[in-house]
């Protein structure tokens, strides 16, 4: 059987070790000769890049491996980028958080006012490893977790519309793994039809292979517990927010009880919720640094004392599951069925074409083939048209240099109350990033 080469880029983020171990435990199912771990911070990436050769070199010795902040040793000779870049790093995300709650609005990665910030630093490292990866590897594939998705789709769609590079999230499927739980099957067994952009979306249909349908199901339970299962399922978005997050989906089902919502759908339905409910001094940023940051990098750093990682330290990620299998389906032409941000072109009937949207896709070896969902109802229609075309101005800002329509796309999220308050977040967003973002006229 063939084997490849895989590089990740964002070396040092709290996700590579889960991702490395996930790809360990598949390694039958898609064997690698080469792993490069790349990264623009060296010194952070090295804490993890020293712990992984030791736990390589006792679980995997025939791999080779080795980790660079060189472009050229990294990239060259690689089937896959696995990429999840953090530009700013938690730095700035605390940043991303904590400006737009000082102005009584949401302070979010991915969503509002902080995933607008994000996105105008994303698109930079983005555009950066996609052209050492094609510059080195003219063929290999781009499987990016790197966020904001929607606005990192939308700007690859505009700027790199021949790359390879595949955008996903793993909200969905961890979200899914919580539905299985709910009705006592397997992920694996189930199949979904879903419609929506990245971080804002809704289940239309759960169904088993049989083709038996669990929405009602699943509905009923949620209208009770939102997708808080009693048991652990996963081993991410578990700490106190995270289950938060998931019984709020409730309210979510209450205003659109049609299908099941995407639980990033309440910083849009619930914001005034949101905020009151956040505190400003200590953020999700915060959490992560206390918790999931400090637990893996002090693990590397167990390793590298002892000088071995028998004894566990790292452990295998849920949420690299689905890089695993998306990267089979390309290299073994597996056509199996994965939720992907694709550029619409009717896959949604009644949305614009050159939107990116986030619906199943039959995924081969040329890529993902989107599956046609149909017509949408009003309420989801208007509401991501709403969001769309924020997500279009970012990126449209970003080309343009234009204050102009980064304040309108600000003003037209729908987490900001009016065009004042877009404007000095704006103001206070532009002073906090000005060593990542273009400069705006
Ligand atoms: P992290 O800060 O721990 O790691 C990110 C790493 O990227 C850092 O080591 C940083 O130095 C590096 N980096 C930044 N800019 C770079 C550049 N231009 N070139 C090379 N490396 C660069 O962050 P994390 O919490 O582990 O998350 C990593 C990324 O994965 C984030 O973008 C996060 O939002 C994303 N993520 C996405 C999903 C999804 O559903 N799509 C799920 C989980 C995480
Ligand atoms: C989910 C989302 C990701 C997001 C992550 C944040 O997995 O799909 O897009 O980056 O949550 O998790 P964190 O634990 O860093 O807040
Ligand atoms: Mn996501």
């Amino acid at each position: 059987m063939k084997k490849f080469s895989v590089v990740i880029a964002g070396g040092g983020s709290t996700f590579t070790p889960g991702i490395v171990m996930m790809m360990l435990d598949n390694i039958d199912r898609f064997p690698m000769r080469e792993l490069v771990l790349y990264d623009n911070d060296g010194e952070r990436q090295a804490v993890l890049g020293e712990a992984l050769e030791i736990l390589l070199k006792e679980k995997a010795p025939d791999l080779k491996f080795s980790y660079t902040t060189d472009p050229k040793e990294a990239f060259t000779d690689k089937d896959f980028c696995m990429a999840h870049i953090r530009v700013g790093k938690y730095e700035m995300r605390e940043k991303d958080e904590k400006i737009p709650l000082r102005h009584g609005v949401i302070g979010q990665e991915t969503c509002g006012p902080g995933g607008i910030a994000y996105g105008m630093r994303s698109i930079t490292g983005m555009l950066e490893i996609i052209d050492h990866m094609e510059t080195y590897s003219p063929d290999c594939w781009m499987l990016n977790y790197s966020n904001p998705a929607a606005i990192v789709a939308e700007a690859c769609r505009v700027l790199r519309p021949n790359s390879k590079v595949l955008n996903i999230c793993d909200m969905p499927v961890g979200t899914l793994r919580r539905m299985s739980q709910i009705i006592g099957k397997d992920p694996q067994d189930l199949e979904v039809r879903y419609f929506g952009l990245n971080h804002f979306g809704w289940w239309t249909s759960v169904k088993d292979k049989e083709g038996h349908e669990y929405l009602d199901q699943i509905r009923d339970y949620v209208a009770e517990n939102g997708y808080l299962t009693q048991v652990e399922v996963d081993t991410q978005h578990m700490d106190q927010s995270w289950q938060e997050t998931h019984k709020k989906a409730k309210d979510l089902l209450a205003v659109n009880p049609r299908y099941l919502p995407n639980t990033y759908l309440k910083y849009y339905l619930y914001p005034d919720y949101e905020v009151a409910h956040s505190d400003r001094n200590y953020t999700r940023a915060n959490e992560v640094m206390n918790g999931r940051e400090k637990e893996v990098f002090s693990a590397a750093r167990t390793i590298i004392e002892t000088g071995t990682a028998i004894d566990g330290g790292f452990h295998i990620d849920s949420h690299a599951s689905f890089i695993v299998d998306l990267a089979r389906a390309i290299a073994f032409n597996t056509h199996e069925r994965m939720l992907m941000i694709v550029e619409n072109n009717g896959a949604i009937a009644n949305f614009p074409d050159d939107a990116m949207v986030e619906v199943p896709c039959i995924v081969g070896n040329d890529g993902p083939e989107p599956l046609a969902q149909g017509k949408i109802p009003a309420f989801e229609q208007a509401l991501m048209f709403q969001q769309v075309t924020v997500e279009k101005l970012v990126v449209e800002a970003y080309v343009e240099q234009s204050y102009q329509k980064l304040w309108q796309a600000l003003t037209l999220s729908k987490t900001i109350p009016s065009a004042k308050v877009a404007k000095d977040i704006l103001d206070d967003l532009i002073e906090a990033n000005k060593d990542y973002w273009p400069e705006l006229h």
